[in-house]
Order: structure tokens, then sequence, then C-alpha cells
């Protein structure tokens, strides 16, 4: 399987002239390594159409959709406009957007509409999921496999076939992270993963589904993710920003 290497450009950068020359950026790398990996480059959506134009070795994502298509959604964005602005992949429940929930059962809730507008729409989801905290008892693992059922119970056999799953663990992310993640604790994740999918969606739907890595992943750490982790990708936050350690980064895993 191809790896799949997703670019979180987050709240950057602030004009469209730097998101442009970041994509040529992203591009040259893109294209040096097209054959071993594919890489979706999720700006926020205002610069979407820039990126998009910039190249078709670039594929792009948005990092959220309205849970809704109803028009009287202020500032909000809807499934079809982002595929309409150049999107063909979606971001649906990063953490910093389940954060904004008031709790995990809301949170839960909006990712499931949100899903089902992003297939809807015909756009590769990319769907989040992963704890806020580690505890020894292996309570955490009820965390995910909540966000996990609560999102995929009733979708068909052949919008699962389109879904990517990312494991973002919280506790790992950003500058607030307490510790890197280990390879083996996102192996037993990734094992943890497919097990809930084989069980509700049968095991080869188990066995097939791709699984990225998405804990504050760099250019030291990225390689160990795959090759120990057994993630069949990576989505890169902040050092998808920075051109040359994102482009050491690609070149560490392909
Ligand atoms: P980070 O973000 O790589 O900047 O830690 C990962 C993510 O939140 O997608």
């Amino acid at each position: 399987m191809q790896l799949l290497i997703a670019a979180n450009w987050k709240m950057a950068p602030e004009k469209a002239a730097e998101a442009q020359k970041l994509a040529k950026a992203t591009r040259v790398v893109a294209a040096k390594y097209a054959k071993k990996l594919s890489l979706v480059v999720c700006p926020p959506a205002v610069h979407i159409a820039t990126v998009a134009a910039v190249s078709k070795v670039l594929k792009v994502g948005a990092q959220s959709v309205a849970g809704t298509s109803e028009i009287a959604q202020t500032g909000l964005l809807s499934a079809a406009m982002v595929k309409g602005a150049g999107a063909k992949y979606a971001i649906v429940g990063h953490s910093e957007e389940r954060a904004r929930s008031q709790n995990a059962e809301q949170g839960n809730a909006l990712v499931r509409e949100q899903l089902a507008r992003v297939l809807e729409a015909g756009v590769f989801p990319i769907l989040c999921v992963g704890e806020k905290e580690r505890d020894t008892q292996g309570w955490y693992l009820s965390e995910v496999k909540d966000q996990l059922e609560s999102a995929l119970t009733g979708i068909s056999r052949k919008a699962l076939a389109k879904l990517v799953i990312a494991y973002e663990p919280v506790w790992a992310i950003g500058a607030k992270a307490t510790r890197e993640a280990t390879p083996v604790e996102c192996h037993e994740m990734v094992i943890y993963i497919r097990k809930i999918v084989a069980d509700l969606f049968g095991h080869s739907a188990g066995a097939a589904i791709r699984i990225l890595y998405g804990g504050s992943v760099d250019e030291k750490n990225a390689k160990r993710f795959i090759v120990e982790g057994n993630a069949q990708g990576l989505l890169v936050g902040r050092v998808s920003l920075d051109p040359k350690r994102f482009t050491t980064l690609i070149a560490s895993v392909a």
C-alpha cells in the first residue's frame, strides 16, 4: 500500500501568496516521491483554491466542514463548497476541533454529521480519533472505541472503503504534550482500531482500512511510526509548514 501523508497546515499561513509559495515547495517533494506516497495538503479553507491551482501532484484537503448542508449557517463551510474549491479530502474530528465541543458526546455527534456530509459530497474523509490521556488500566481504549463506533455505525461498506482513519493521541500533540508517543503505543492502537472496524464491518474491512499516525510527527520520529508503529501514513501538523523539515520527513519515510 502506498503511504499517504497528510499535511495539516492548521491556522497558517496568513496570506495567499505565502500559501502558494509553501504549496510550490511541497509540490517539489511530492513530485519526487510520487511513486512511493501521495501527499494531501490541508490548508485553511481560504487557501484551498490557491493550493489546488498549484499542481495536480498535490491533493488538497479541507480541515473541517459543517455537519449540515442547510444554508442558514453563517460562518460555516459545507462539504460541497470545499469540494467545489478543489478539496478531494476532508479532515473530520481533529482533536483541536473536538476540543471546541462541550463534551465528548457532543463532539462525537458533530463528527457523525460531518462525516455523513463529507461522504455525501464525494469527498474522502480523514477521520481523527484519539484519547485525551493515557491510564494504566486501559480506560483510554474505550474513548477511542466510542469515537469510532459513534462515527462509523450506520455508514455503508462502500463509504468505509473511502475512509482513512488518523490516530492522534491528544496527550502527545502540540506544545502541551506530556511526552512523545512510542511506535509500540502506535502499533497497539493500530491493531485495536482494526479490531473495532472488523467488529463493525467484518475481518477484511478491518484489515483493509488505512490508518495514519498523527501525534506530533517530525523528521526524526516519522519513519519509526511507519516501520515499527505499522501506520500506513502520517498526519503531520506544524512540521509541514517548514518545507526543509517536511522534505526531510518525506524523504525519511519514502
Ligand atoms: P502537530 O499536529 O504535528 O503539529 O503536533 C498534529 C495534528 O494535530 O494534526
